[in-house]
């Protein structure tokens, strides 16, 4: 089998660092697939890249066919199968959120128009740089040559979290816990919902039995729990954030399990009332490398209303981002 071409920017970094090792040594694309890899950050990181490529080659994965970095993207992500944009700007101290929407648009403008000329119609394309869902937006605007369906935002994370929290809960262990889901935004207007997951084979809401939990403080903890994360390690989220951007990728590229689905930032087709052309979280399950919404689950009012907010947000987002 050919080696697969995977593309990370924002090596130089926190989660850069994380993943790296995953992905070279089989977790996200299996122990018989070798690995290409192709290595992006900024040239002021360049002296951090190259000690990071030393480590890799230093770390002998077997699976490691190749292995280029640099900082120009059109040579980086030229023919990539697979790029993961970990790249951009962070929140500084007494920054508005506007400034720092803005500089992401920028980077994730000059990173479409590159990926415009230099991928392939197969490239898939995996956004977790925040904020995230908008920055995928602004990446396939700009690339129109690349299949909008070949973009996709990170809300794994918040998945895995979401499963972890029942999991914990009702004292069973994360595999048990099946098919919750995250709506809209990777932001703290998310909205982790249980209503249609099970646990150990059963429905989640029985089987927690306390839905002033589920419904108030299992929420708010995985909405926040980025932050609270910041404010334990004064860092962000790295290690937690490279599984969960291994597990979406290995999901997408080898399909979702049977009678499972998972969460993912696609580009809403108007499914659930969301807004065609939103990068908005849905449950989906993948196969053939292909993503497709979990169709035809009810939403009460409760979860509509929270599904609104979050659309809402990235709406704004959104208009906020194209309007400059
Ligand atoms: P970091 O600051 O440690 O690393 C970011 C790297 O991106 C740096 O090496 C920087 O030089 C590089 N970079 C900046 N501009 C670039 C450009 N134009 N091209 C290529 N590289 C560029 O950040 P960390 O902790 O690795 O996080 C990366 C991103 O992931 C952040 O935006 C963070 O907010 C986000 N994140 C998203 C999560 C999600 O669930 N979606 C979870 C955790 C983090």
């Amino acid at each position: 089998m050919s080696a697969v071409k995977v593309g990370v920017t924002g090596a130089a970094g926190q989660i850069g660092y994380s993943i790296l090792p995953m992905i070279c040594s089989g977790q996200m694309l299996g122990a018989d697939t070798k690995i290409d890899l192709a290595l992006l950050d900024i040239p002021q990181c360049e002296d951090a890249l190259r000690g990071v490529a030393m480590e890799i080659s230093d770390s002998a994965f077997p699976l490691l066919n190749s292995l280029k970095y640099g900082s120009d993207p059109r040579e980086i992500l030229r023919d990539l199968d697979i790029i993961i944009f970990l790249g951009g700007f962070p929140r500084k101290a007494g920054m508005e959120r506007k400034e720092l929407l803005q500089k992401n648009m920028n980077i994730f403008k000059e990173q479409g128009t590159a990926l415009n000329e230099v991928g392939k119609p197969t490239t898939l394309c995996l956004v977790v740089a925040n904020p995230a869902n908008t920055n995928c937006l602004v990446l396939a605007h700009h690339a129109p040559n690349i299949p909008r369906k070949n973009f996709t935002a990170m809300t794994r994370l918040d998945h895995n979290r979401a499963s972890f929290q029942i999991a914990n809960r009702v004292g069973a262990l994360t595999v048990d816990v099946k098919n919750v889901a995250i709506w809209g935004n990777h932001s703290s207007t998310q909205y982790p919902d249980v209503n249609h997951g099970t646990v150990r084979g059963g429905a989640i809401r029985p089987a927690v039995n306390d839905d002033e939990w589920l419904n108030g403080d299992f929420i708010s903890c995985v909405q926040k729990r980025g932050a609270a994360i910041i404010a334990a390690r004064k860092l962000s989220s790295a290690m937690s954030a490279a599984k969960a951007a291994v597990d979406h990728v290995r999901d997408w590229y080898l399909g979702t399990k049977d009678g499972e689905w998972v969460s993912m930032a696609v580009l809403s087709d108007g499914s659930y009332g969301i807004d065609a052309g939103l990068c908005y979280s849905f449950p989906c399950t993948c196969v053939n490398r292909e993503w497709h919404i979990v169709q035809g689950l009810d939403i009460n009012e409760f979860s509509r209303d929270k599904m609104n907010l979050t659309k809402q947000e990235l709406t704004e987002e959104r208009d906020e981002a194209f309007s400059a």
